[in-house]
């Protein structure tokens, strides 16, 4: 029995998928960049129920022929092998998209300075006949929207009108709906930038993208939701994590924390959805991102929720197009479930990450309690020169340190010859790695190793009278580790000299 769907039905259930306007424009501007496009130009026209949006690509363009197929309703299918670099999926994308917004789109294309050609799909014309009949030919008066296309060799124009989701049936003269209208396009901007930051970023980017113009000033400026150029973010190395189809690749970032940004900087880091709705993961295809911050319902017994603690903490995963089903890309792109094979892992680095971005948070700016000048601490960072790097010392004022060189003032030379070697070699790589495995960095070492090393500080410090017991636990109480062990300098012997802790 052949029961194919009933056009006008089909349509108007289609219209409710959810896309937003910047959703819809991002799923129209992969086609662009899957055709090869290296520019894109948005026009958006005011002028109450005439207005509209056009979308031009200079990419590959499209022949007649191939124009009517793939303007059909799942063509090209999702059983298509795909190229790697194609951000398509289900060949429903320029259609669902352009419909959430639109009663009537019209795309025209060319090909290699071929005659271009023009099909419409137009919304009440479906309804009234209830059927899938596309029109050729621009609709009367659309035509003059579709002129940028005559001076280009190839490319491809989706303009949209009857934008009966965008702008209500008002008059063009009404000044709210003008600004109602402008704030979307807005938003739509911050949205592009934000899901092709990866495209747009660079000298010589790979997409360029304008709204309203074609000068440098139009031009849509990446924005990267890592900051990863600011030299007070931290990043984990890159980790790549094999799965079924496909690996995918991970890096965790925590952002500068606020202090360290001007107010205007901070609130753009935040992103157009703001901090605390922008932490968790990142999660790329083909480096168009698809999820601007979830942390993916991991978690320990409960799922993590977005909390104001984490909102420093970031994670960029990318993943192939061909693991689309382990991932279950919906149509919207606007949902990924990582597989089962790798979320233990996923929740490891981003436990590890949360933490620390938790307390970059508390601290004021960075992971370490540094905050605490009083204390006495065994490494101590050390800027080179004007670079970002940072390079750790061992602290030569260090008691541990001290009793050693002044009491063996002839093993100076020595001592400081094996510190150095120490501080160039912490296996830096090695310990990120290793915490990352064990999902985090114990703030506590072993309390039996803590003893044994305080028992030798202390004995050292009172040794011949050199300090009393009270004024030597009194200094431990402001030296790293042991300023942890409080419980652990109360208990130190004090036979030698009888006196009690009052502190
Ligand atoms: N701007 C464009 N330039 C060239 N070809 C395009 C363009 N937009 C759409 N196409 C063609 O139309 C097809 C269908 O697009 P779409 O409905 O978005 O589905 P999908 O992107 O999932 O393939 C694309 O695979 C591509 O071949
Ligand atoms: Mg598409």
């Amino acid at each position: 029995v052949h029961a194919p769907p009933p056009a006008s039905a089909t349509i108007e259930a289609l219209r409710g998928l959810g896309y937003s306007l910047g959703a819809a424009i991002a799923d129209l501007i992969d086609n662009s960049i899957a055709a090869g496009a290296g520019n894109v130009w948005i026009t958006a026209h005011w002028s109450g129920k005439d207005s509209f949006i056009a979308i031009l690509d200079d990419g590959r363009g499209m022949s007649s022929a191939e124009l009517i197929d793939v303007l059909r309703l799942g063509r090209p299918g999702p059983g298509v092998e795909r190229s790697p670099s194609d951000l398509g999926r289900f060949g429903l994308g320029l259609k669902t998209a352009s419909f959430s917004q639109a009663r009537r789109v019209t795309v025209a294309s060319r090909r290699n300075s071929a005659e271009g050609d023009a099909f419409c799909w137009d919304l009440d014309h479906v309804a009234q006949r209830d059927e899938w009949e596309l029109l050729q030919g621009a609709a009367e008066g659309s035509a003059r929207h579709l002129t940028a296309l005559e001076d280009m060799e190839s490319g491809t124009i989706v303009l949209l009108e009857l934008l009966d989701r965008v702008v209500p049936t008002v008059e063009a003269s009404d000044p709210m709906a003008h600004s109602h209208f402008l704030r979307q396009l807005a938003g739509v901007e911050e949205h592009l930038a934000m899901v092709f930051h990866r495209f747009l970023d660079g000298t010589t980017p790979d997409l360029r993208l304008f709204v309203n113009g074609r000068d440098d000033s139009h031009r849509v400026r990446a924005w990267d939701p890592f900051l990863s150029r600011h030299p007070a973010t931290i990043a984990t190395p890159i980790e790549r994590m094999n799965a079924h189809r496909g690996s995918v690749e991970v890096q965790g970032f925590v952002l500068p924390h606020r202090r360290r940004l001007d107010e205007a900087a901070f609130a753009k880091a935040g992103g157009p959805h703001g901090w605390t709705a922008q932490q968790g993961f990142y999660v790329y295809r083909n480096r168009r991102l698809l999820l601007p911050g979830s942390w993916l319902a991991l978690g320990g017994t409960r799922a993590w929720t977005k909390e104001e603690p984490y909102k420093l903490a970031r994670l960029r995963l990318d993943i192939p197009n061909t693991a689309d089903s382990d991932w279950r890309i919906d149509v919207r792109k606007s949902l990924a479930d990582p597989p089962d094979q790798i979320r233990p892992r996923l929740r490891d680095l981003a436990s590890y990450v949360r933490d620390t971005a938790r307390r970059v948070f508390a601290f004021r700016g960075s992971a370490a309690p540094t905050e605490d000048s009083a204390v006495t601490y065994v490494w101590l960072p050390a800027p080179i020169g004007r670079t970002n790097q940072v390079h750790y010392k061992i602290n030569r004022e260090h008691p541990a340190v001290q009793l050693v060189t002044e009491q063996h003032r002839d093993l100076k030379d020595a001592v400081e010859g094996m510190l150095r070697t120490i501080e160039q070699n912490v296996p830096v790589q090695r310990i990120w790695v290793d915490a990352i495995e064990r999902g985090e960095i114990g703030d506590r070492a072993d309390p039996a190793a803590v003893k044994s090393a305080l028992d030798i500080i202390f004995a050292e410090m009172i040794r011949d009278g050199r300090m009393s017991a009270r004024d030597a636990k009194h200094q431990l109480l402001m030296i790293e580790p042991f300023h942890k062990y409080p419980e652990l300098i109360a208990e130190l012997d004090e036979s030698t000299e009888g006196g009690a802790l009052d502190a």
